[in-house]
Parts: C-alpha cells; sequence; structure tokens
C-alpha cells in the first residue's frame, strides 16, 4: 500500500511535525529550508474552511507549492465540512497523508478507505470534545489517529489534558497498526505526558514559530519528549 510508505518513512517516533500555520507564508522554501536544517523531516498543513472551524487558512495551491519545493512527507489536516468532496484534489496536489475529522464525515469508513485507494495514508482526527467510543469504526482503516488537544481551528490555544486520557486508552490497545499523533498546545512543559501517554507525532507550532531559533526549539522540545 503505497500510503503506508510514508508512515514507515517518518517512523514511530517521537517525530516533531511544525504546523504551518504561523511561518512565513511570503518565504516558504525559506522556511522549509530552515526547518529542514532543524532535522525537522515531516510538514503538518492545517487546511480550514471557514465552516467546520471558524478560522479559513489554506488549500491545494499551498499543498502543491510545498510539494515542489520539498520531497518532505507531508501530513495534510484537513479541517474541513465534507472532505470526501476534496480527496483526490489533495492527492493531486502532493499530499502524502490526509487526515478529516471524523466529526465532518458522513461516513468515516468510506472516507478513509477512498484516501488509501487514491495512494494516500489515512488519518482520522477528534476534536476534544468528542467521545472516544466514536472513533471506533474508523480504527480498522485507519493509518493514523489524531487526538487534537485542542478544540481544532486556531494555533496558540492552552493544552487541554483530558487528551492525554484518550490517548493513553488508543495507545493501550494491541489491535491496531495506526500512528497516534497529538496537536494542539505542545511544548515544552505539555510535550513530555503526550509522549509518555503514548503520543508518537507530534504537531507543534507556536512553540516552534514564536522561537527565535527553529533549531533550538526543535532540539529543546526532542530532548523534552524523550526526558
Ligand atoms: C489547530 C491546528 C494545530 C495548531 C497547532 O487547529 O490543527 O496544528 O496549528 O498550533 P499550536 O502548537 O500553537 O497549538
Ligand atoms: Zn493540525
Amino acid at each position: 500500500m503505497p500510503g503506508r510508505d510514508v508512515i514507515e518513512q517518518l517512523g514511530s517516533g517521537p517525530v516533531i511535525l511544525p504546523s504551518l500555520l504561523l511561518c512565513d507564508f511570503a518565504n516558504l522554501q525559506h522556511e522549509v529550508e530552515q526547518l529542514q536544517q532543524a532535522g525537522i523531516r515531516g510538514l503538518h498543513l492545517d487546511v480550514m474552511d471557514g465552516q467546520f472551524v471558524p478560522n479559513l487558512t489554506y488549500g491545494m495551491p499551498i499543498v502543491d507549492a510545498l510539494r515542489k519545493v520539498t520531497e518532505m512527507p507531508l501530513d495534510v489536516h484537513l479541517m474541513i465540512e465534507q472532505p470526501g468532496r476534496y480527496l483526490k484534489a489533495f492527492a493531486n496536489a502532493g499530499a502524502d497523508l490526509l487526515t478529516v475529522h471524523l466529526e465532518a464525515c458522513e461516513d468515516i469508513v468510506s472516507t478513509l478507505s477512498e484516501i488509501r485507494s487514491l495512494g494516500m495514508a489515512a488519518g482520522v482526527a477528534m476534536n476534544p470534545s468528542t467521545d472516544i467510543d466514536r472513533i471506533e469504526p474508523a480504527l480498522s482503516v485507519a493509518d493514523l489517529v489524531l487526538v487534537m488537544s485542542v478544540p481544532a481551528g486556531f494555533g496558540g490555544q492552552p493544552f487541554e489534558p483530558a487528551a492525554l486520557e484518550k490517548t493513553r486508552q488508543l495507545a493501550s490497545r494491541d489491535d491496531g497498526e495506526w500512528i497516534l499523533e497529538m496537536d494542539g498546545g505542545l511544548n515544552l512543559e505539555t510535550i513530555s505526558p503526550c509522549r509518555a501517554a503514548g503520543a508518537q507525532w507530534l504537531v507543534i507550532g507556536s512553540a516552534i514559530f514564536k522561537q527565535p531559533s527553529y533549531s533550538d526549539a526543535v532540539d529543546a522540545l526532542l530532548a523534552a519528549a524523550n526526558s
């Protein structure tokens, strides 16, 4: 399955994925180079539609632009209503992994299956307010489970510790082949409990992009994750 390649390429962690929400979009290529120099091996892209979440960001053209300047895996987090309408477009733009929100899909199993059939790895995300039981049907067809530790929509929100329990529950299962990712409010203090709970991929926005040196920020975050 081609989509699994990206999962194997990045490995089971800890992997830090910078969220390109707060980066300098006027100098995207330079940002990517700086991140690469900081040891980053994959990028997390937050696509928001102003409907599923109040915020509006970017779509296929930015994925396409990034694809042209890097071979790093692109982990695309769709925070959009009825994501099924755009799966093929994101595949064509160069996404390697496409994560859809459980709350935004009428039929999560068929959406994830379609993502896989388009050659991408398939991720399912859930918001902090979503009951963990609702994710059950998705688990048999997911390559990645994204536990949101803030309500999807904005960078810079405070970490919600209740997400740790969800991660712990998912990590304790022995029937899954999915990667566990956490996203939202991760920083030098919160990254260590996320790792301890079982998170493998760690999405980080402010704690990288609001720092003067990406390298120093990534080194410190990895040290904290491994502590
Ligand atoms: C929130 C996004 C996150 C966010 C992370 O909806 O999915 O990826 O940008 O940013 P921080 O690390 O600042 O919470
Ligand atoms: Zn995200």
